[in-house]
């Protein structure tokens, strides 16, 4: 019996594995992805990927839509509304059907957490699964992106990081916690509700910029919220950043909500990384598929 292979948590990524992730996803980088579309480096080894996302998505979708196709393979854009889902076939029965009509890999955005580890756990699967986003659980991939964005910039280990916003419905915080404090980075938390955490937690976003090499803010996660949650808004109002401090940076995994999370001219702003980890996801992604699709195991 031979589990699913896949990348479903960000535990299942350790440094040395993201080193050579890293040095695949930089080859492709420099190759860039028009190159690898002309087929020049291409080796047509992904073969035929549905993307299944039960929430909306553009950066995520689009990165992986485009990965697959630069290496060769052929994104299925499964369409939930009109598949058998909608006739109460599960989504367990649909991999089934999937694996059985030889598919290579399934790419999942599920609003239910833990599905994709729940479905890791099928035997005698051909195919690979990655998670794409489950619920408020995880977000591996966008980390595998960010993680390779600051290893390419500014590095990771000894760096001060704060994640600054709403911790507790973030599947991205979810997944930067389980990852970066292994990788040697000194992680702090700004949240805006009581989030229980090991890590050292500020009370100020002074505090939190006082401290840090990166901030790394949060919107608000307003889709995953309960009724009682929408206070969380209200405190949004003293964690806006609205500067960076000198030969700090900026990241944030998107969207963001301008004048919310951040002041809009800091989307642009010269130490603000938030359109490289857009890029990063992409080649993150390109190599995680590419990994996958030769073979390679995750956890
Ligand atoms: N960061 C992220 O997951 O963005 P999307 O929801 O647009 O994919």
């Amino acid at each position: 019996m031979v589990d699913l292979r896949g990348l479903v948590s960000s535990k299942d990524l350790d440094k040395d594995k993201l080193d050579f992730l890293f040095s695949l996803a930089l080859h492709l980088k420099n190759t860039g992805k028009n190159k690898l579309l002309r087929g020049l480096k291409s080796d047509h080894s992904v073969g035929t990927v549905a993307l299944i996302f039960q929430e909306p998505s553009t950066r995520t979708k689009t990165s992986f839509n485009e990965a697959i196709f630069a290496l060769g393979g052929r994104a299925i854009d499964f369409n939930i509304k009109n598949s058998s889902l909608t006739k109460g076939e599960s989504l367990e029965e649909t991999v089934l059907n999937l694996n059985s009509l030889e598919l290579d890999g399934i790419v999942l955005r599920s609003s239910q957490e833990s599905l994709p580890s729940k479905l890791k756990a099928l035997n005698d699967i051909d195919m690979w699964i990655v998670n794409a986003g489950d619920g408020k659980g995880e977000h591996p991939t966008q980390v595998v992106g960010d993680t390779f964005c600051l290893m390419n910039s500014i590095g990771l280990n000894g760096k001060k990081i704060t994640i600054i916003g709403d911790v507790e419905h973030s599947r991205v915080a979810h997944s930067l916690i389980n990852l970066w404090p292994s990788l040697g980075v000194d992680l702090s938390l700004l949240p805006t509700s009581n989030y229980e955490s090991k890590l050292n937690s500020f009370k100020t976003l002074q505090e939190a910029q006082n401290h840090s090499d990166v901030l790394y803010v949060l919107r608000p996660q307003s889709e995953r919220w309960d009724p009682g949650d929408s206070e969380i808004l209200k405190s949004y109002s003293d964690i806006t950043v609205k500067s960076l401090n000198e030969n700090q940076y900026l990241m944030a995994p998107g969207p963001v909500m301008p004048g919310v999370d951040i002041s809009s001219d800091l989307l642009k702003h010269e130490r603000s990384l938030i359109f490289d980890q857009v890029n990063w996801g992409l080649y993150g992604r390109a190599a995680i598929i590419k990994y996958l699709s030769e073979g390679g195991h995750f956890g």
